[in-house]
């Protein structure tokens, strides 16, 4: 079973993340981070990048592979996935901008570009630690309900919920792109040890059958269950569905050997 976190807030989640991530890189200078975009790992990157500015952790040796893109947004545009992992990842954290990379969405023979991205990470010796978000309707990267649990990465069509919850990010709701790449749920269950981090109400449902309905390509964020080391870090308002939210409080009070006590 995933290792469930009840954080107080984000701030504290992004801590407690921060601190497993800094912990590996301390003890491995040469890891490999899967990076997440959107709203919710900002806390994580927040507090890594503080772990930076005061020298706690050095990390010149940090290579990291972004989850997905948008397919057919130029990379110097502010909303491709490229500008945002440059504007929230590389420059706070400091890292070395030619050791991270995201998939390609543009340019010819584009229909090649998964494989092109799975060989990379394959290259780089793998993800060590995969940091999640989830969609409010149980996608992660932007695997939509319905992905097959073993896919590589590969352009999806995303879904008209996804597209409004992003348009956020755009001047209009037309200008959300239709279609993307995107890591598959077979990619991310080979990362060594998987992050999901969800925040809000309107994550309770989506996270709540991710971690306790059955494992289904209906909720993508389900596949926790079946990864050998993951950790689910959540705050109190995500956390209002879980059935067994007691016993995960209980488990992580009563864990000596937790990095993540209260
Ligand atoms: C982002 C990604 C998505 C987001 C998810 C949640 O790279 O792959 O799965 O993690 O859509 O988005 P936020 O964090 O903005 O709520």
């Amino acid at each position: 079973m995933a290792e469930v976190i009840i954080a107080r807030d984000q701030s504290e989640a992004g801590d407690i993340a921060a601190s497993i991530i800094v912990n590996k890189i301390i003890t491995t200078p040469g890891t490999v981070l899967g990076l997440a975009t959107g709203s919710t790992p900002l806390s994580t990157y927040a507090a890594l990048a503080r772990s930076v500015r005061d020298g706690i952790v050095d990390v010149s040796g940090v290579r990291g592979f972004a989850l997905d893109e948008y397919l057919g947004i130029p990379a110097q545009q502010p909303q491709s996935y490229r500008s945002v992992i440059t504007r929230e990842v590389v420059e706070p954290l400091e890292l070395t901008p030619e050791y991270v990379m995201t998939p390609r969405g543009t340019g010819a023979n584009i229909e090649s570009a998964g494989a092109e991205y799975e060989a990379l990470m394959a290259e780089a010796g793998g993800i060590d630690i995969q940091i999640l978000g989830i969609g409010s309707n149980g996608h992660i990267a932007f695997n939509e309900p319905g992905s097959s649990l073993a896919s590589p990465t590969r352009i999806k069509a995303l879904t008209e919920q996804t597209r409004q919850d992003n348009s956020r990010y755009f001047d209009s709701p037309d200008d959300v792109p239709t279609h993307c790449i995107t890591q598959g749920l077979g990619t991310i269950l080979r990362a060594r040890h998987i992050i999901l981090l969800g925040f809000g109400r309107h994550k309770a449902r989506a996270m709540a059958a991710a971690l306790e309905g059955p494992i289904s390509a209906t909720i993508p964020g389900s596949i926790v269950q079946f990864h050998p080391k993951a950790t689910v870090i959540v705050d109190e308002a995500a956390a209002t569905e879980l059935a067994n939210a007691a016993y995960y409080r209980h488990a992580r009070r009563s864990a000596p050997w937790s990095s993540s006590k209260e």
